[in-house]
């Protein structure tokens, strides 16, 4: 579900300005959305400049576009380690964020979780005092109504994502579906984090409790690079 009210400049500063921000010999978490994709692109460029750096990407948009502008890939469980993500966010507060508008919220918390930092990239609309986002979360498809019963009695309203340009609902690029959930104000993130996490049939969720050490907030005229 997205909700992006920034625009195009915006989003590729913060995308450029992380992805300078990339050592050379690095491994970099490649995130996926159109926030990241400006620093996947970027990142081609300083390739072609010279840098030697290998991606691991969290979709298949990602890695696609890693293939185009020539970011050599590899994968997690091929890296040593995980020394930088770059990734976008639909809502962030400090250092927490909502994720999933791309329903690739599970390979990006495995890539971003594994990464020794990450930089978030975003425009100044996803920028809240407060979580309210509603929240992704993947499903086995066989969990479908279990889980949306399960997120109810949590108090939230899940609604199964449809798909555009296809009937029916979206399918990740892991199988599943995805139920957004809207809890209204999230007070209390990792509270709801674990009580999503534990929802039968829940592969993962798009709360990313915590995680942020930095988020790259471009505007129209330039870079607020916020730290934790
Ligand atoms: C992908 O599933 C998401 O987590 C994206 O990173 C998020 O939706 C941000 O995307 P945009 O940069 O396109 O807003």
């Amino acid at each position: 579900m997205k909700t992006s009210d920034g625009s195009d400049a915006a989003k590729r500063a913060a995308g450029e300005s992380a992805a300078e921000a990339v050592d050379d010999g690095a491994v970099v978490g490649l995130g996926t959305g159109s926030t990241a994709a400006h620093a996947i692109r970027e990142l081609g460029r300083r390739v072609d400049a010279g840098l030697d750096v290998r991606g691991v990407p969290t979709s298949y948009q990602s890695r696609a576009l890693a293939l185009e502008v020539g970011v050599p890939l590899t994968a997690l469980d091929a890296a040593e380690s995980v020394d930088l993500a770059i990734d976008g966010a639909d809502q962030f507060s400090g250092p927490h964020l909502v994720k999933g508008g791309g329903a690739a919220h599970a390979r990006e918390k495995l890539v971003d979780a594994a990464a020794d930092r990450l930089l978030v990239v975003a425009d100044p609309s996803k920028a809240a005092d407060r979580l309210d986002h509603p929240v992704p979360v993947e499903v086995l498809p066989d969990a479908r109504t279990t889980a949306a019963d399960a997120v109810r009695a949590l108090g939230g309203t899940p609604e199964l994502r449809a798909a555009e340009r296809k009937d029916g609902p979206v399918v990740t690029d892991n199988g599943n579906l995805v139920l957004d959930c809207d809890f209204g104000e999230i007070p209390r993130p990792a509270d709801l984090a674990a009580d999503l996490a534990g929802i039968p049939g829940a592969v993962e969720h798009g709360l990313f409790v915590g995680i942020a050490d930095a988020v790259h907030v471009g505007t129209e005229s330039g870079v607020d690079v916020r730290t934790f």
